[in-house]
């Protein structure tokens, strides 16, 4: 993100700097934080729908609390995990709305971002709702991706290691 982006910065920064918001960088997400995820799809965002004339500054403030939901989301293999999936992928968009009215006043178009960025779950009402959306599910696939590259390389670095290991002994 070009942080001399000034136009962003200006939208972004009340929401950034709120405590609550801070909390996501604790958070668990993809191959990083739910923090540096927000706002990988806000910049992004925001770029297409500035070029498209389109509401930019919702797009950046429903963006940046579209997985505003606080809570880390725990896998545990089993029978129970798709059930588990399931209901995070259905709910985490309507908690991230509560969370998101208790600390900012927001408009219509944020509002639908923020409940409908998990689409086909919900279908989006305006222009702005699908680009997140897009943009939000192109760098899941990124952020998975190279989070799967990171666990080959080092299950590789492992084995690689345990050979290593061998020939020494
Ligand atoms: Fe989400
Ligand atoms: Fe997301």
């Amino acid at each position: 993100m070009k942080l001399y982006d000034y136009k962003f910065m200006e939208v972004a920064k009340p929401l950034i700097e709120h405590e609550e918001f801070q909390k996501m960088k604790y958070i668990k997400h993809h191959n990083n934080s739910v923090y540096d995820h927000v706002l990988s799809v806000a910049y992004q965002s925001y770029l297409i729908s500035y070029k498209l004339g389109f509401d930019w500054q919702s797009t950046i403030r429903g963006a940046l609390l579209h997985d505003f939901f606080l809570y880390r989301f725990e896998r545990y293999f089993g029978i129970k995990l798709f059930i588990d999936i399931y209901k995070h992928v259905k709910n985490h968009p309507i908690v991230a709305l509560e969370n998101a009215e208790k600390y900012f006043v927001l408009n219509e178009v944020e509002k639908d971002i923020i409940k409908k960025h998990m689409f086909p779950c919900r279908i989006p009402k305006y222009k702005e709702s699908w680009v997140v959306s897009f943009v939000d599910k192109y760098l899941a696939i990124y952020e998975y991706g190279k989070n799967f590259t990171k666990f080959v390389i080092n299950k590789y670095k492992e084995s690689y290691n345990i050979i290593e290991d061998t020939n020494i002994n």
